[in-house]
């Protein structure tokens, strides 16, 4: 047996969840509140201990096993929850490979490296004669003693071998330092040197204060790269770092807020002048990791970032992302008036602020701190905001161009659950418009914007006399769902392009991409999670590498895994066409089991005339039909697709 079987069979969920949620009998489930959003009213939190599951039916509409369920409340990750669990049910996890602790012990020489940079190029900059100048520049920018000890400024001296050399003595040899990025490499001409010369050194921390990388400033007027950051490695991914969130995640908690800015030196400044709140995102947009991270601490972001257009684009992209990854949140709580109801209660506030022209928050803080809390209050929300920015430089008498206008800012308008808040939007865009609010509800929205989460059909009834068609794989012998999750993980291990390749996918038919929720056992939901981060990390440079880079723990499922003997070689574009499918029609089979179990309850509370439940599995049920019929459309779309791909195939000769 596996050891996460073994584990679960030895606990009781429902005497573990016990512990810290009141839980009343409910037919053959136990009812209470749900931990993990305020609950009050009706209890929307059941376990079921005939499958030794949990569900929550409100806010959060997650549910899972036992693993799931320590994950969320402690906020420990995969390898933290089989720790304690195994220790609580009495098995006893087996010890490291030895490979493994080869390879951690590799991690930790790096991240050993990474740390002791950060002190020798720290060092330098307070104590070494040629990094008077940079002591002048930091002076001259204002920066104090505190705020340079906290952030650790360093300089690293203008030669080529410096660093090198010194790491070399210290018994780390030139793979090390290409590692991590102090070292660079010409590959032409087989020269290695390093990476940052004559620069002010900014290290960059991870979220729990390790360093990662570094960027790096020229100390030249003009010169170039201004800023020369880390290459990307396993430690340093800019793309899902945020820089000073280690010394502010306490803060932003603490002021419910997030200030995030551009620069290094705007929250170095911001941190100096008590402003503590305050991340960067290191110029580029702001990404889906990085608004996942911070969603740990706060739900209210403030963008504030540079008037320039350059900004006013970068404000753009970043709100398309944050967009996209809270309506993706929504879209697991899916149905009509489910979205709505709970739209409410769990979207983030979003706001923005658009600094004075030719300022960052650098200068501001600098010249005028007074006036930094007072344009982070003065922040928009994100519909007036965009509302504002498109509609500014519009010709009234352009009628093609406010068509345009309209109809980029009503898909934002249309997603505002609250319907004052909705109503105030329209009235906002109408009036900036001058178009009747009514005239502005007919604009038609090109199709390929975003697809709606909301199905157009009307939810069919509870009882099921229009019973929701789950079709099967066409011509296939039936694959329980297991199989399919091991298929897909098995593929995605084999070669990474395959995972965008079905997100493409599955982003073209309006499905969320394939997450830990639609995985069945714990391991492989930490799996899915594990290779999405390294598979957006292009210096996981082989396929093979791409594992064996995983938490050693989850290195007994890979194994089994890769076990299998190779599908016959397929070309990645059918491939996913493929697995598409595969994830369309394991998710249908997926709600389906659901909707059978739910039933099953429903019957079970109305023999036990339990009304407050009822209407909890009423409203649940409906959104799954929901569901279901939004998925059988994604599959007909799909597989419709996948056909025409493989007849131009044909039809040009391309062979596989
Ligand atoms: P800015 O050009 O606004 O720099 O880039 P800044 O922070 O105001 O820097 P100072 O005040 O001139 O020293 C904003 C951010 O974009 C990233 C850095 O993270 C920078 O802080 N950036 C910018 C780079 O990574 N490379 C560059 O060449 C420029
Ligand atoms: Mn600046």
């Amino acid at each position: 047996m596996r050891v996460t079987d073994e584990i679960k069979s030895r606990l009781d969920i429902v005497d573990l969840i016990s512990e810290t949620v009141s839980l009343r009998r409910s037919g053959r489930s136990y009812a209470g509140f749900c931990p993990f959003h305020p609950n009050s009213r009706t209890p929307a939190f059941f376990v079921f201990p005939e499958t030794q599951t949990w569900r929550c039916f409100g806010a959060c509409a997650e549910g899972g096993d036992v693993f799931s369920f320590v994950m969320k409340q402690n906020g420990w990750d995969f390898k933290e929850a089989l720790q304690n669990l195994a220790k609580r049910a009495g098995v006893e996890l087996e010890p490291r490979k030895p490979v493994d602790k080869k390879k951690k012990a590799r991690q930790e020489k790096l991240a050993d490296l990474l740390a002791a940079a950060s002190d020798y190029f720290h060092q330098l900059f307070l104590h070494a004669p040629q990094a008077a100048a940079a002591r002048e520049y930091i002076q001259k920018r204002g920066l104090t003693e505190q705020t340079i000890e906290t952030f650790q400024i360093g300089f690293a001296l203008n030669s080529w071998d410096a660093c090198r050399s010194h790491f070399n003595g210290q018994g780390y040899t030139d793979e090390d330092l290409l590692g991590v990025g102090l070292l660079t490499e010409n590959p032409d001409k087989g020269t290695r040197y390093d990476r940052f010369r004559n620069r002010l050194l900014i290290p960059i921390r991870d979220v729990d204060g390790r360093t990662v990388g570094f960027g790096a400033r020229t100390l030249e007027k003009d010169g170039l790269p201004k800023y020369l950051n880390s290459p990307q490695t396993v430690f340093f991914d800019k793309s899902r770092l945020l820089f000073g969130l280690d010394m502010a995640r306490r803060h932003i908690r603490e002021a419910r807020q997030a200030v995030i800015v551009e620069g290094y030196m705007d929250v170095l400044q911001a941190w100096q002048a008590g402003f503590r709140n305050v991340i960067a995102q290191m110029g580029t947009a702001l990404t889906e990791p990085q608004l996942r991270q911070l969603k740990r601490y706060t739900k209210t972001f403030v963008l504030a970032l540079d008037a320039d257009a350059a900004g006013m684009k970068a404000t753009l992209r970043s709100l398309q992302v944050a967009r996209e990854t809270l309506d993706r949140e929504v879209e697991v709580k899916f149905d009509a008036h489910g979205l709505v109801r709970h739209e409410g209660r769990l979207k983030a506030d979003i706001r923005i602020v658009t600094l004075p022209e030719g300022q960052d928050p650098d200068d501001i803080i600098r010249q005028n701190p007074e006036q930094w809390p007072q344009l982070v209050a003065q922040a928009k929300p994100v519909t007036s905001y965009v509302i504002d920015v498109l509609t500014a430089d519009l010709d009234m008498n352009d009628a093609k161009g406010k068509t345009a206008v309209a109809q980029q800012i009503i898909p934002l308008i249309k997603d505002i659950s609250e319907p004052v808040e909705r109503d105030h939007y329209w009235q906002q865009l109408a009036r900036a418009l001058h178009i009747e609010e009514r005239t502005l509800r007919l604009v038609q929205i090109p199709e390929r914007r975003r697809p709606s989460p909301i199905p157009s059909a009307p939810p069919p009834p509870i009882n099921g006399k229009s019973k929701p068609r789950v079709m099967a794989v066409p011509g296939a012998t039936p694959i329980i769902p297991e199989m399919r999750q091991e298929n897909f993980l098995r593929q995605c291990l084999r070669n990474r392009q395959i995972l965008r390749l079905v997100d493409t996918r599955l982003q073209s038919c309006g499905e969320s991409l394939v997450g830990e929720a639609d995985f069945d056992r714990p391991e492989d939901k930490a799996l899915i999670r594990q290779i999405r981060q390294l598979a957006a990390t292009p210096a996981v440079a082989a396929d093979g590498e791409l594992w064996d880079s995983l938490d050693d723990v989850l290195h007994e499922r890979v194994d089994t895994l890769l076990a299998l003997p190779p599908s016959p070689e397929n070309e990645p574009e059918r491939l996913a066409d493929t697995l598409v499918l595969s994830v369309l029609d394991w998710r249908l089979v997926q709600v389906k089991k659901e909707i059978d179990a739910i039933k099953q309850h429903y019957r079970d509370a109305q023999a036990a005339h339990d009304q407050d439940v009822l209407e909890t599995y009423q409203h649940t049920l409906q959104e799954l039909l929901l569901v279901v019929l939004r998925l059988n459309k994604a599959r007909d779309a799909m597989s419709a697709s996948g056909r025409r791909r493989s007849q131009d195939d044909e039809r040009y000769g391309r062979k596989h």
